[in-house]
């Protein structure tokens, strides 16, 4: 019989010796460097070429026959990207300022994500679970939840397959909290997720149509900036009478601090705290759904940017962090067996997102000076030379209370927003189609007005990328007008 010598070290497991070993460290590193080869042929947009057609053309067919329908734009990528910049596989490259709906913080093909999944990709577990997990997992908690407790009392971390899954354990967290309590205060135009009680929650009639309607959902007007003071009052004054009228009957107040699919809508400070007062005297639970902002805003929690950290008992955040997450203070702590499933998430997703995080909270992207904020100056400046430029695409906006503004350009952070045509549902539709042609890809918010949406990957993207975007954006105007 032979033997091996075996490479255990007396202070390390196996597994650490492999992940620290100078050869595999090697080989992802060759890897890389041929990605990044790859990436630097992808330097602008460019139209797409005529002998790959064919193949865009039957993959999309593929598409529709094994979904049943046909995808929303004739998206289909290459495997290459270089930042803001795709290739998709009929050899077109394209500004990508939508991001799979601001999944891509860092856009595509970024190096040190990519190692950091090569890397994920050689532990012995491709899926983790809460059952059966490694370390990366415990990292990835403690990171947000130590992020959080820094302004607010939130606590643990229980971590989820998908927004709408934080979502779910987040509505179970404030419900066990409450009693039961059956009702939920949420705001018109919010966006939640696709299980069959959030896109009830959800302000989209569409997103429910065929659904049993079996969830109790009031609604409260968003913040209106024309009205201002009066649309907090008015608010507060909705949210009282709900208050009033189904006393201890609510196990929560749902809340985006920036509201992502209704429309980039912002408020300020002071509409949350009369709100959250309001709610916390009646002892019902403040949950802040960030799956959507977090990261994107001027700091990593939007709640921190508004000083709201005190209010919020349970908080949810997923896209760019790659694994999802519900966090709650020890107060909400949930009793066993109310939390779990099979997965979490892979283990890429835990590097790359452990990554992600540690770029964001090291890389100067928050604060009022960081690169975050520049960014939309940037947008700002841009947007609002555009439109100071093409007036008659840019007629005044009414709103569904019917009041008028000429504020076309809007957001925060990495959530921009642009409303030509008054907002007009077709003709955003077809500028969107264009603008996809012509090389930038965009989505849009809102339930009318409408609004073209950008998520942009705002890590890399820089504030003199928007010159040739706008420049696109010229030429697709001008079809649509
Ligand atoms: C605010 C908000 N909540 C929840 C979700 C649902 O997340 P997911 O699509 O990962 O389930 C989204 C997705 O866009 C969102 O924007």
């Amino acid at each position: 019989m032979t033997t091996t010598t075996s490479a255990v070290s007396p202070t390390s497991t196996i597994g650490a010796s492999l992940h620290a070993n100078p050869a595999v460290d090697a080989a992802i590193k060759s890897i890389r460097a041929e990605v990044e080869r790859a990436q630097r042929e992808l330097s602008g947009a460019r139209p797409p070429r005529a002998e790959l057609k064919e193949s865009l053309d039957s993959w999309l067919k593929r598409a529709t026959e094994v979904r049943g329908r046909g995808p929303l734009y004739p998206y289909l990528g290459s495997g290459v990207g270089n930042g803001p910049l795709v290739e998709l596989v009929d050899g077109s490259v394209k500004w990508d300022l939508i991001n799979g709906i601001g999944v891509h913080m860092f856009g595509h093909g970024d190096a040190d994500l990519i190692e950091a999944s090569i890397r994920g990709s050689i532990s012995d577990l491709v899926m983790q679970g809460n059952l059966q997990y490694n370390a990366d997992a415990i990292e990835f908690g403690e990171f947000l939840a130590n992020e959080a407790a820094r302004t607010s009392r939130l606590k643990h971390c229980f971590i989820t397959n998908s927004g709408c899954m934080a979502n779910e354990a987040a509505l179970k967290v404030c419900q066990q909290k409450t009693g039961g309590a059956p009702r939920i205060i949420a705001f018109a135009d919010c966006f939640m997720g696709r299980s069959t009680t959030m896109s009830q929650i959800g302000d989209t009639a569409a997103y429910r149509q065929g659904i049993a309607l079996n969830i109790l959902v009031d609604y409260l007007p968003f913040y209106d900036p024309e009205m201002g003071q009066r649309s907090i009052d008015m608010t507060l004054w909705h949210l009282e009478q709900l208050i009033h009228r189904y006393p201890g009957e609510h196990c929560c107040l749902i809340a985006e601090l920036v509201q992502g699919e209704g429309g980039f809508n912002t408020a300020p400070r002071e509409f949350f705290v009369a709100l959250f007062e309001a709610a916390r005297k009646a002892g019902i639970p403040i949950w802040d759904d960030e799956v959507q902002t977090f990261g994107r805003t001027e700091s990593m929690f939007c709640f921190e940017r508004l000083n709201l950290g005190e209010y919020i008992d349970v908080v949810t955040i997923g896209k760019i962090t790659q694994a999802c997450a519900c966090l709650y203070t020890a107060d909400f702590n949930p009793k066993a067996g109310l939390l779990s499933g099979t997965f979490a998430a892979s283990t890429s997703a835990f590097a790359t997102g452990l990554s992600v995080l540690r770029r964001l909270k090291s890389g100067g992207y928050y604060g009022a000076d960081g690169r975050i904020s520049k960014l939309f100056a940037a947008y700002k400046e841009h947007a609002d030379a555009f439109v100071a430029k093409h007036p008659a695409w840019f007629p005044p906006v009414t709103n569904s209370l019917g009041r008028t503004s000429k504020t076309v350009v809007a957001g925060h952070g990495g959530m921009m927003r642009l409303t030509p045509f008054g907002g007009n549902k077709e003709k955003i539709g077809k500028l969107l189609n264009n603008l996809f042609e012509d090389g930038v890809i965009a989505f849009s918010c809102g339930h009318g007005p409408y609004h073209l949406r950008f998520l942009p990957p705002v890590g890399v993207m820089k504030p003199e990328h928007f010159g040739p975007v706008f420049e696109i954006m010229e030429k697709s105007f001008a079809r649509t007008a």
